[in-house]
């Protein structure tokens, strides 16, 4: 999604901003451009496309200048384009914007009649012409101030004006931003990850501010202009997490580090002295939780589904899983006694971010379960439980999926204890019984030579299905979402039980159908459902894990075997060949795996 880098320093900064939209880019994005001030005059180039062309444009039309603000675009209002293409500037003004600005409609209409000219089809031109405007008759600050206060909707806002060559304006009201620290320069950027070349020092707006950037000082103000004070945090992470080494895409990296993810995960979380749960600070005592509210969007989602499963095996709570726009607008039930818990990699996400800001005013318990610790939802969360898996570069969450997975599994071990409804043998053997995982999962990475040979039969088709049920149903869903995502290919993750009520319909000869049928509990009435489809011509991929016991089918197209785990832990390993077999599809149809077309790193946008 749309991503914004500005910079003011003592030195050219077209290198350096060129640089930053680089590091956007893993977030999607159709279009890229940059504005400069340079002599008195603001100057900007622009590009449908990556990055790369605007660099070669670049190369044509030189930008000069010590100050200047960078985007990268992922079309909301307004098709791909030059002219749509963010930097958006008056004569007198200059703005990058990520978000969506509800009443540009009306406030379009009253700048035309002011005189005021568009030249694109975007909501963002409205807040140029409305500071351009406002600037007529008041200082830089009252403008800002007038023009936010008329904003309804979403925006992160970089701003530099023709008549202020020293300073660029930053500010926030639900998409995140953040304010870097450098020598003789300071930033602006969507992101930390932007900055990360430059500095580790960042602060945080919070919704609602300004902030004044200067190459020497940076000054931040609440939305009635009053001045506040910023902490500014040193980030760690070192910069090689985000280099693909010597794999061909972010994608791979990121499965094959799964092994390794889970690992420090288990490291952070579990004692393997005791073999119980270190999560020490925990705010709530068992009697103030009687249920649990899991909450995320996609493939998050998906993790909290999974959740719900054992949650509901594990624990005597009542287990909700909600998607975040629904949850957001829907007339809710809220309980003092309910744990609302946020699922997010990025911690950006604009629906999930406003569900948690729902219950915060509510006053509920809100817990967090993200990869970025310095992100709005961790931020804002009462309690915040990281997945420790590193930067997660490829849009496609793979790495993330089984590491929310696991720090749920961690918190339902942790409830279930907490509150009695696990004795203790059965805790300290599931807990036990993590301490392999890692290694499981990296003996399973195996099958990969396997599912690359399989995968031929799932790029031109019209369709497929991935059937499970009980714990193997989201992964289904989760197996079809990576399909779908990454080599466009029609995919429907269906609970296997549900065939025979309507979708059995659309299954004819030679359809491939991935059926996930580990050796759990469900295992018998999948492979039952398994036959059905097989009957109507189904091309099956059956996935289950290795045992000795035969598989009492015919006709299974082929078979893809993982390792042997106890029933809470088959989920983790079931979903590595189906990220393989998306990968593999989308490779073999030379599509872009780590920008699969129209989608977003971070959705900041609902
Ligand atoms: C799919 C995918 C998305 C994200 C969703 C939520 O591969 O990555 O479905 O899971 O956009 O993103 P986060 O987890 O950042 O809130």
């Amino acid at each position: 999604m749309c991503g914004i880098v500005g910079i003011t320093s003592n030195k050219q900064v077209t290198p350096s901003i060129i640089n930053s939209l680089r590091k956007l880019e893993y977030r999607g994005y159709d279009s890229a451009g940059i504005a400069t001030l340079s002599k008195g005059f603001i100057n900007e180039v622009k590009c449908e496309g990556r990055v790369d062309i605007l660099e070669k444009n670049l190369s044509k039309n030189k930008l000069l200048g010590n100050i200047g603000i960078g985007h990268v675009r992922w079309a909301t209002h307004g098709i791909p384009s030059t002219i749509n293409a963010h930097p958006h500037s008056s004569e007198k003004v200059s703005v990058v914007h990520n978000g969506i600005i509800e009443n540009s409609t009306i406030l379009k209409n009253f700048l035309i009649k002011k005189g005021h000219k568009f030249k694109s089809q975007t909501d963002t031109e409205v807040i140029v012409h409305l500071i351009t405007e406002y600037l007529k008759t008041n200082d830089l600050k009252k403008s800002v101030l007038k023009t936010l206060s008329k904003l309804n909707g979403s925006f992160a806002l970089g701003i530099i004006f023709k008549d202020q060559p020293d300073l660029i304006v930053g500010a926030r009201r639900g998409s995140p931003l953040a304010v870097g620290y450098g020598p003789n320069e300071n930033y602006l950027g969507s992101d930390s990850y932007a900055l990360k070349s430059m500095t580790n020092k960042i602060s945080y707006l919070n919704d609602g501010e300004f902030c004044i950037i200067k190459k020497d000082d940076v000054e931040f103000f609440d939305a009635d202009g009053n001045k506040v004070n910023k902490k500014i945090l040193t980030l760690s992470s070192s910069e090689q997490n985000y280099n693909k080494g010597d794999y061909k895409h972010f994608m791979a990296k990121e499965i094959d580090e799964q092994p390794t993810t889970i690992k420090n995960c288990i490291n952070e979380y579990l004692d393997k002295i005791s073999n119980s749960i270190n999560i020490f600070n925990f705010p709530w005592k068992k009697n103030e939780i009687s249920s649990i509210v899991l909450i995320g969007c996609g493939t998050a989602y998906h993790s909290c589904l999974m959740a719900k499963y054992w949650f509901e095996q594990i624990t005597t709570l009542n287990v909700t899983v909600d998607i975040a726009s629904e949850f957001r607008y829907r007339k809710n039930r809220f309980n003092n006694e309910t744990l609302y818990v946020f699922v997010s990699q990025s911690g950006e996400t604009a629906d999930t971010f406003a569900a948690l800001d729902l219950c915060n005013k509510k006053k509920m318990k809100t817990c967090s379960v993200v990869n970025v610790v310095e992100s709005s939802i961790a931020r804002e969360s009462k309690f915040v439980l990281p997945i420790h898996c590193g930067p997660e570069i490829g849009v496609a969450s793979t790495k993330a999926f089984l590491g929310q997975m696991l720090v749920l599994y961690i918190l339902c071990l942790k409830l279930a204890i907490m509150r009695n409804d696990i004795n203790k043998n059965e805790y300290h053997k599931k807990i036990k019984s993590l301490f392999s995982l890692s290694k499981l999962v990296n003996q399973t990475l195996e099958t990969e030579s396997k599912i690359e040979s399989l995968c031929s039969s799932f790029v031109n088709i019209k369709g497929s299905m991935f059937l499970g049920r009980g714990y193997s149903f989201p992964i289904a869903l989760e197996g079809a979402l990576k399909l779908k995502e990454l080599a466009y290919v029609h995919a429907e993750g269906y609970p296997a039980g549900e065939m025979k009520h309507g979708p059995l319909a659309l299954i004819e000869e030679g359809m491939p159908v991935v059926v996930l049928a580990p050796r759990d509990e469900y295992y018998k009435k999948t492979i039952s459902n398994m036959q059905e489809v097989i009957a109507r011509g189904a091309k099956v991929l059956l996935i289950t894990n290795k045992n000795k016991d035969e598989i009492h089918s015919e006709n299974i197209w082929e078979k893809v075997e993982v390792e042997n785990a106890t029933d809470d832990l088959l989920p983790f390993l079931i979903t590595i060949p189906l990220q393989k077999l998306a990968y593999y599809s989308a490779l073999k149809k030379g599509y872009d795996i780590d920008k699969p077309r129209n989608l977003a790193k971070s959705v900041t946008v609902e």
